[in-house]
């Protein structure tokens, strides 16, 4: 009884997440990116279909393959792609994730052909991209819509300044500078805020794990469950 409930917690819901990183070109080969894996995303995408949600997964450019068929998989490259890709897709979700860590800023000037090196320094003039959640936590109707904030110094704060400043039903705050947390690994440690400000500390376990946490969370809060 109790394991068929777990499994169908997320069914007939739709589920829109975004993971990965964005690069942001300057020339033919060269671009602006940062260190995300793609795996916590990845993950959320794993287990909400385990859940029985219909996901769409829109992702930058990562080494790794979403293998349930349930998952929907959109590849982007740049900041500008993903918004255009998560705005597609935003109307028909019921809950949004955003996972991604999206580029802050661009070049201003583009190349078409690969730049040559010159004597002297080379300044690139970077320009801020959209925030995509930011965006969407606007655009909000019926959605949940979920943020991620990476910390490094006082997490809990300023995780729960972008709830509020983007308008969002949970923040999942990730201390990017805590032992076996953040970027690269298979594991993290996360702390899950709601509107309501109740707070759901998820220990250092697997990256799936914390998916599924995070999720369950999500559908209990849509619910209006207590944790
Ligand atoms: N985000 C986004 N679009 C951006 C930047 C961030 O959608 N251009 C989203 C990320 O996907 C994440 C959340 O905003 O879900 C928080 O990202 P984070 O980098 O932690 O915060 P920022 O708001 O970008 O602020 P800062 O980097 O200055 O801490
Ligand atoms: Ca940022």
């Amino acid at each position: 009884e109790q394991h068929q409930s777990t499994q169908a917690e997320l069914s007939g819901k739709k589920v829109l997440i975004s993971a990965g990183p964005t690069q942001e070109r300057i020339d033919p080969v060269r671009f602006f990116t940062n260190h995300s894996s793609g795996k916590m995303g990845f993950a959320l995408a794993e287990e909400a279909a385990n859940l029985g949600a219909e996901v769409v997964l829109v992702t930058g450019p990562v080494s790794l393959e979403a293998r349930n068929s349930q998952i929907k998989r959109v590849d982007v490259v740049s900041a500008a792609e993903m918004y255009e890709a998560m705005h597609d897709h935003f109307p028909s979700s019921d809950i949004v994730i955003k996972a991604a860590a999206v580029a802050d800023y661009r070049p201003k000037q583009t190349f078409d052909e690969k730049m040559k090196k010159q004597s002297g320094n080379w300044h690139v003039e970077m320009e801020r991209t959209q925030d995509i959640l930011q965006s969407l936590g606007e655009r909000k109707a019926h959605q949940f819509v979920a943020g991620f904030a990476a910390e490094t110094t006082s997490p809990v704060e300023y995780g729960l300044n972008k709830l509020n400043k983007k308008n969002l039903d949970a923040i999942i705050i990730n201390d990017v500078a805590a032992e076996g947390a953040g970027f690269a690994g298979d594991t993290n440690a996360v702390t899950y805020v709601n509107k309501a400000e109740d707070t759901k500390e998820i220990t250092l376990r697997s990256k799936q794990e914390i998916a599924k946490e995070i999720l369950l969370s999500i559908s209990r809060d849509m619910k209006d469950e207590p944790k």
